[in-house]
């Protein structure tokens, strides 16, 4: 049995298993080959998995808006393991998404003992001017403190109805001795992706959340909580028609007029109801209508002062291994590269990385290094490479043999250090436009 904490550190190696176990979808070519130039974390098999992408990507095709909505841990200090998200974000941000990235200063109030106080300042001097810096447009963009956003913690109590304490043991594995203010976070995010749909924020919308794959237990529980706030399920029936199905006992009558006048209106005119079952059978529709289906019924639940969530929908990537090869963590400095190294530092720890190379030269050019176990190589592809066939000659050139380590590591420090230098300048101007990004919460 694997679990997954989003509290813990356990590094994740097993990522096809972890998928299969958790009924996550494998991300595959055909998810993101279609969309306009896609990203490198894409492209790289680096995001995984993922659930209901197909949403986003029709949202895409047929330009309907939709939103990512992340949210960042205001602790530490920003290594290259954090600069991902912010990465996927800001390429989402360039094909059109609406960006909401929440500042969980209450998660990290609650689960790393900082005061809000002090998350604040994480958040504003570390994060936001790298995010900045890396290419975050304040367009179509707000950031926001959970602490400071009523409508999400106003989500979380009143969401939290439709979960019980045994489920949240079950999820997170909480004790008599976990803090309230700890069990209560899940919610907290809840409210955070759920959020953006209310009609103050734009109404309901398809919305990805882009994270790790830790975050998969938060996106269970959110993805089952706005499903349990629909008044319509929509499902293959066992007789290979497609049901929709009124889950509320008031104005049974009411909704399932609505519903067929929505579906008839969509081209099924082949409807049956059985009023006892509060149901209605399309006879010409397929499974793939469905979550059209939902969606447009999502709109109605809302007049009828629903929530109307469309389930929001989520990609997960892989960690990045730490430069020694053990997990990358803030709290190793020699783990992982901070975007604030100094390009001095950042030598010394690509000079000290653990590569997948042989003990002596001549072994190596016998047998060839093993770049799937190299950090060095790892850097490439998350992060310095773009260009796809130089990455591939790399990775060639090192299992012939005809690569070496030395040649590997002053390629990556040159790199990082432009990367680092560029960073460095353009947080500076950075500092002076976080208010254009952060939201006007009072
Ligand atoms: N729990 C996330 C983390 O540990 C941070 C977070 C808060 C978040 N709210 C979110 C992530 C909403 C995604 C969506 O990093
Ligand atoms: Fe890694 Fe380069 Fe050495 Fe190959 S040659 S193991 S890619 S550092």
């Amino acid at each position: 049995m694997i679990s997954i904490d989003p509290w813990s550190s356990t590094t994740y190696k097993d990522y096809a298993r972890l998928r299969d176990e958790f009924g996550i979808q494998e991300f595959t070519e055909e998810l993101w080959k279609d969309l306009p130039h896609p990203h490198r974390l894409l492209r790289r098999g680096i995001v995984f998995g993922h659930r209901d992408f197909e949403r986003i990507k029709r949202a895409i095709d047929k330009k309907q808006s939709w939103a990512i909505l992340t949210g960042l841990m205001p602790s530490g200090r920003m290594h290259l393991g954090h600069k991902m998200v912010i990465d996927e974000v800001i390429y989402y941000q360039s094909i059109g998404a609406e960006i909401f990235i929440a500042v969980a200063d209450i998660e990290a109030f609650a689960t790393r003992g900082y005061t809000l106080k002090e998350a604040e300042e994480v958040a504003l001097k570390e994060y936001i001017p790298n995010y900045i810096a890396l290419g975050l447009k304040p367009d179509k963009c707000q950031i926001y403190f959970q602490s400071k956003r009523e409508e999400v913690k106003d989500l979380a109590y009143s969401l939290g109805k439709k979960i019980n304490w045994s489920q949240m043991v079950a999820t997170y594995g909480f004790s008599g001795s976990t803090n309230m203010t700890h069990i209560f976070s899940p919610l907290v995010q809840t409210g955070d992706i759920l959020h953006v749909q209310l009609e103050k924020y734009g109404g309901v919308k398809p919305t990805l959340v882009p994270v790790g794959v830790d975050q998969d237990p938060h996106l269970r529980l959110c993805r089952d909580i706005a499903r349990a706030h629909r008044f319509f399920n929509v499902t293959l029936t066992k007789d290979g028609r497609i049901g929709i199905f009124v889950k509320i006992n008031e104005n049974v009558n009411k909704l399932l007029n609505i519903a067929e006048k929505n579906v008839k209106e969509r081209g099924f005119h082949n409807v049956e109801r059985i009023s006892r079952y509060k149901a209605l059978y399309l006879n010409d529709a397929s499974a793939n209508d469905i979550d059209m289906i939902e969606d447009a019924l999502s709109t109605e639940e809302v007049k009828l002062g629903g929530y109307g969530f469309i389930t929001p929908s989520s990609t997960y990537h892989r960690f990045m291994t730490g430069l020694t090869g053990e997990k990358m963590s803030s709290s190793v400095p020699e783990s992982a590269i901070f975007l604030s190294d100094s390009p001095k530092e950042a030598k010394k720890k690509i000079m000290n990385a653990k590569t997948g190379g042989r003990v002596t030269l001549e072994e190596q050019k016998k047998y060839g290094g093993d770049p799937l176990h190299c950090m060095v190589y790892e850097l490439f592809l998350y992060h310095l490479i773009e260009d796809d066939k130089e990455l591939e000659e790399i990775y060639n050139r090192c299992k012939d043999g005809e690569l070496m380590c030395g040649e590997c590591k002053k390629k990556a420090t040159e790199l990082i250090t432009e990367m680092l230098a560029e960073l460095k300048k353009k947080r500076e101007s950075a500092r002076e436009n976080i208010s254009d990004y952060i939201a006007k919460d009072n």
